[in-house]
């Protein structure tokens, strides 16, 4: 018990730090599960920023150096999202079957982008993560950090309209 009496409050109220814990718990808040729970915040929030490595190197005691050093090092990091939005699709199973494939095809196409990859005019970085830990508001999309609930195409296309229309 004193491994997690020590751990730090979650840097927000957002649940996919759930999932992150979940990942640290599971290898008992070792030093050597930093690769995990770093792969873990990529894979839920498409990026690892200050905040994220902060937040997992107190976690696990390891310095904060040593975190930086993991996601400099290996190129499946990025620190942050080139683009000037981000949108992650939910492709976690619960959002899989309620029709993740078509949203992210329909993302794709509207921006002329591929997953993992920022559209030509710097606007969107599409990324995916396996389950954002929404699964009951499933299909999710997570917009610049915030879960949008029950996705449907046309919520999507209103969220692209509305980057576009966004001035400079
Ligand atoms: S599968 Fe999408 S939130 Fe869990």
């Amino acid at each position: 018990m004193a491994t997690t009496k020590a751990k730090p409050a979650t840097p927000t109220a957002d649940k996919r730090w759930r999932i992150v814990d979940a990942t640290m718990r599971r290898n008992g808040y070792k030093r050597n599960g930093l690769i995990e729970a770093l792969h873990t915040v990529q894979e839920c929030f498409g990026y690892v920023d200050e905040t994220a490595l902060r937040y997992v190197a107190q976690s696990l005691r390891v310095p904060l150096s040593a975190a930086f050093g993991v996601v400099t090092f290996y190129h499946f990091f990025t620190l942050r999202p080139p683009g000037k939005h981000t949108c992650v699709v939910c492709t976690g199973t619960a959002c899989y079957i309620r029709g993740a494939q078509k949203l992210l095809d329909q993302m794709a196409g509207e921006w002329n982008v591929q997953e993992g990859q920022t559209s030509r005019d710097g606007v969107v970085s599409l990324l995916t993560a396996r389950c954002v830990g929404s699964c009951g508001l499933a299909p999710v999309v997570v917009a610049d950090g915030d879960v949008v609930p029950k996705v449907t195409s046309e919520k999507l296309a209103e969220l692209s309209q509305r980057w576009r229309d966004e001035p400079g």
